[in-house]
């Protein structure tokens, strides 16, 4: 069955995707496209409601990115938000001002108008609003639906024209029923069935990749991460022994990461996979290195190397692939203005560990239209284990970029225990699935310590903790001094080669999650 779809048009707002999110946890299918994008784009994907999106510009200031009036004029069904209300504003002759006090914050919302929109909803809940400009005259045929104190036109709309506006936020967590605000647009103001669901998507992924493969065989690389975990699994269901899987022991990986992946697809997922241990290639290539973009350089490099060559040795004994299988997500895929600027330019460094451009296959990605959440939705569903879906994110380049200075395997083995230790004690705390990312880092620095009657002079080391929903931002985690204090006495204890270890308390920015 085809889904029903909203477009959300992103005017370059940090929530677009957001918004897109809550969409789709009404059972609705959601794309973002960018604001600029035609009314044939739009038109392609055939949309049942549009939403414009938030965003920093002001209506009237010189560049503010606008929408084709066109739009207002496709009958479609079309909802606001904040920036998006006033667009509506300035294009159908209302008035958009700049309000005298800029709001921010929590504010009581008053319902006027017992409207779809806001069907089932209390007739006053606290909205999230965010915003400098607001809409001081409504267009014609518009009508206040409801109002703050200091925003009289919060929400307004023509029910003839089918065009809302709300100058709150009912994407962000703080407005009290802010997600019922976005499912009573999409399913009652635009008609759309509720078919978009994990299971759903399940049935139509498998459908998709059997036709797209037909006898063809697939190829596709595994990290133990969540991403290639699901998409091998999906793949692996819809056409079984068509998929070969890979995966590169690069040996910068955590202590007993290699044996876990194995066992997980072995005994838990039942998915051949071919084990590479190339960990004395890399660490040959490695040794002695320090730079940072260098040791990214290598250990991306060398994967690809190893990567080929395992896929040409399958080849000549089963026959050529057709495909490469990729872990792609909705938000790499997205063309939005808002993941544009100094944020996409500190992501590109991070693909460094991909697969070449020239590779001659063909690329199934069915995990291309899905949200983080939706893959981990999928992948319990697929079965994967619950430890697995929610890991801590960690680095293509593994433990090299948190080994400060040289890398020689002696000192990758240190730092391998000790963030062994850090692992266990967050997790024994219960704080594991709570923070973003938690590690240890070895610094090149040493320090003179005493243990017995010896003086010792050994290395630093750190560890990190932070909080984060995106990894683009984070804060250091104040974790409970007792913990700190376990960990610290058992790496010095139980590791040789550390006698000081250091809490790093720098948030990002400044700081970065990673050291190097
Ligand atoms: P930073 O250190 O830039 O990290 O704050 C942000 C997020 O990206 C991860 N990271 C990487 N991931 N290859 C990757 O696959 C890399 O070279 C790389 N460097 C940083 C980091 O762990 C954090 O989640």
């Amino acid at each position: 069955m085809k889904h029903d779809t909203v477009i959300v048009l992103d005017f370059g707002a940090q929530y677009s995707q957001l918004i897109a999110r809550r969409v789709r946890e009404s059972k609705v299918y959601c794309e973002i496209l960018p604001y600029s994008a035609t009314v044939a784009q739009i038109l392609e994907k055939n949309p049942k409601g549009i939403i414009l999106s938030g965003g920093p510009a002001s209506v009237y200031a010189k560049g503010a990115p606008h929408v084709s009036e066109e739009v207002f004029e496709l009958g479609i069904p079309i909802l606001g938000i904040c920036y998006g209300m006033q667009l509506i504003s300035h294009a159908l002759k209302g008035k958009v001002q700049k309000a005298a006090k800029r709001e921010f914050g929590l504010a009581p919302l008053k319902i006027k108008d017992k409207h779809n929109l806001f069907a089932g909803l209390p007739s006053t809940l606290q909205a999230w609003m965010s915003h400098g400009d607001h809409v001081t005259k409504l267009a014609a045929g518009f009508k206040v639906l409801a109002s703050t104190a200091n925003c009289h036109l919060a929400a307004a709309g023509n029910d003839q024209k089918k065009i809302y506006g709300i100058q709150f936020h009912p994407e962000v967590v703080h407005t009290q029923k802010g997600t019922k605000i976005i499912e009573n647009f999409v399913r009652k103001v635009c008609g759309c069935r509720p078919s978009w669901s994990m299971d759903s998507y399940e049935k139509l992924a498998i459908e998709q990749i059997r036709q797209q493969v037909g006898k063809g065989r697939v190829i596709c690389g595994v990290s133990g991460g969540v991403d290639s975990t699901v998409a091998a699994a999906l793949i692996h269901r819809a056409i079984g022994k068509q998929l070969s899987c890979v995966f590169v022991n690069n040996g910068v990986l955590r202590k007993g990461e290699a044996e876990q992946v194995v066992k997980i697809f072995k005994n838990q997922l039942h998915i051949p996979l071919h084990y590479v241990n190339s960990e004395s290639l890399f660490l040959n290539l490695l040794d002695g290195v320090s730079e940072p973009e260098k040791k990214r350089k290598i250990i991306g490099g060398t994967f690809i190397r190893v990567f080929e060559q395992k896929a040409k040795e399958l080849q000549r004994k089963d026959g050529p692939f057709d495909f490469l299988a990729q872990g792609t997500l909705y938000p790499d895929v997205i063309e939005s203005v808002s993941v544009k600027g100094p944020s996409a330019v500190i992501k590109s460094h991070h693909n460094v560990g991909g697969l070449p451009k020239d590779m001659k296959f063909k690329l199934v990605e069915p995990l291309r239209e899905l949200f983080k959440d939706e893959v981990r939705e999928l992948g319990a569903r697929l079965r994967i284990p619950h430890d697995l879906l929610w890991r801590q994110p960690f680095p293509g380049p593994g433990l090299a970029v948190r080994l400060l200075g040289p890398i020689t395997k002696q000192r990758l083995d240190i730092l391998r225990e000790a963030d062994a230790i850090v692992q266990e004690e967050i997790y024994k705390a219960g704080l594991y699935y709570s923070i973003w990312q938690s590690f240890a880092v070895l610094t090149p620095i040493k320090s003179v310590g005493v243990m017995g009657d010896e003086r010792t002079y050994e290395n630093v080391c750190a560890i990190r903790a932070v909080h984060s929903t995106d990894a683009m931002t984070a804060d250091w985690v104040k974790l409970p001094y007792e913990l700190l204090g376990q960990i610290s006495n058992r790496i010095i204890n139980e590791v040789r080669g550390i006698n000081r270890v250091v809490y790093d308390i720098t948030s990002k920015p400044p700081g970065t999650i990673e050291w190097e």
